[in-house]
């Protein structure tokens, strides 16, 4: 009977599928090249076949146990792109073959957050629900009969990963995968820091602490939206030549001055202080010096570096009683679904230099080469193909 034979069908699509993950076992181990089992999607789930993926300093930041509340054994990775394998019951936005984006920071379209135009920080991000199991609390991973946790619903180390609807951009099926992924964190963060969150102001002056990944596609934000200095700072200079070719105006190393950075950016300002600073690094120290480093009454700090979950910061009162403001910018501030598959199609328009943040290109193998090159302060991106 046909309708018999077609319940078949679907049901034969969605098998166990078994392929290559890079299983994080516990913090300060290399990842582990595995076996993995990857469950069929569930309701409102789809899974992915991985085409490529970034490595982001925050994969780092679990792995170096930075972050509390993750799970071990981990599949992390959350800069991906890939192609829809199969979707789970109740998945209408989506069928094998779309090309997709897994999202970090969801966009469920139906909480406060996703309603109000105030922010991206939608209620199903990490902050608020675990992404270390899907919403119905389990895993779809295993491995050597192990469960193995979900990271940020994206588990983007994984030739095949599961991901909530929620959690999915489809984007231009033209789109170059090996640098569209880098729209599923580094270049939509930073970009979107500048853009969205600090809505940098034509003319104005810009401070950008820490010039990787993130911070250099803040300069790219600040530039794109008319900053008339863009003052980039980092502890290693090499880091100096992708940032003026990406729009900075003048590169400062920390450590070629006497005195604190933020005290040398003000003289840079004429006594003054920049109109917006974003912090890229994570450190709770250029943190402060970012807030510092602003313009009295006026100035604008944005928070985009991610700093260990057990920091807290200490600092004068005084610096936000006189008018700065000091602000936070997660994905940029970009509500996820919607956004991401708008900036790949501008990418495909030419509008952003994407490509020039790619320094090193691996197959998904030698996945800890790309983190040693992180590591070392030798990479930019590294791209992983499967
Ligand atoms: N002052 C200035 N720059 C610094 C300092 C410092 N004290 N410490 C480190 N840096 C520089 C590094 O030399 C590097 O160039 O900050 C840069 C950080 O870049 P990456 O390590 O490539 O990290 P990226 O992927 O850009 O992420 C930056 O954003 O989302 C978060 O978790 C992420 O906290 C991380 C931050
Ligand atoms: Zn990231
Ligand atoms: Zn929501």
């Amino acid at each position: 009977m046909m309708a018999e034979q077609g319940v078949l069908q679907i049901d034969a699509a969605l098998q166990v599928i078994r392929c290559k993950a890079a299983v994080a076992w516990e913090i300060g181990k290399p990842l582990s090249i595995e076996e993995v089992e990857v469950a069929p999607p569930k309701t409102h789930e789809v899974r992915i076949k991985l085409v490529a993926t970034g490595i982001c300093r925050t994969d780092d930041h679990v792995l170096r146990g930075a972050l509390e509340g993750i799970d071990f054994p981990v599949i992390l990775g959350h800069e991906g792109a890939g192609i829809v394998e199969s979707v789970g019951e109740g998945v209408t936005d989506f069928k094998p073959g779309d090309k997709v984006i897994p999202l970090c920071i969801p966009q469920c379209g139906k909480c406060s957050s996703c309603l109000s135009p105030k922010t991206n920080c939608c209620f199903k991000t990490h902050l608020k629900e675990s992404q270390n199991v899907m919403p119905d609390k389990t895993t779809r991973f295993t491995c050597r009969g192990t469960p193995v946790y979900h990271f940020l619903w994206t588990s983007t180390f994984s030739e095949y990963t599961v991901v909530p609807e929620d959690a999915v951009a489809k984007i231009d099926p033209e789109a170059p995968m090996d640098k569209a992924c880098l729209f599923g964190c580094g270049f939509s963060t930073g970009y979107g820091a500048a853009i969205n969150t600090a809505k940098v102001e034509p003319g104005s002056r810009c401070a950008v602490f820490g010039l990787g990944g993130i911070g250099l596609s803040t300069v790219m934000g600040c530039k794109a939206a008319g900053a008339s200095r863009i003052i980039g700072i980092d502890i290693n200079s090499g880091k100096f030549t992708k940032a003026r070719e990406f729009g900075a105006t003048e590169c400062i190393n920390p450590q070629d001055y006497p005195k604190p950075i933020q005290e040398v950016l003000i003289e840079m300002t004429g006594g003054e202080g920049v109109d917006f600073s974003f912090e890229c690094v994570g450190n709770i120290d250029t943190m402060k010096a970012a807030l510092e480093s602003c313009h009295l009454g006026y100035g604008t700090s944005v928070i985009v570096g991610e700093a260990p979950s057990a920091a807290q910061l200490s600092f004068s009162p005084l610096l936000l009683f006189t008018g700065r403001t000091w602000k936070g910018s997660i994905f940029g501030g970009w509500k996820s679904k919607e956004s991401v598959p708008k900036l790949v199609s501008d990418y495909m328009a030419n509008k952003f230099d994407v490509a020039g943040l790619v320094t090193h290109t691996f197959p998904f193998e030698k996945i800890n080469e790309g983190f040693e090159v992180l590591r070392s302060g030798q990479s930019i991106r590294s791209i992983l193909m499967f």
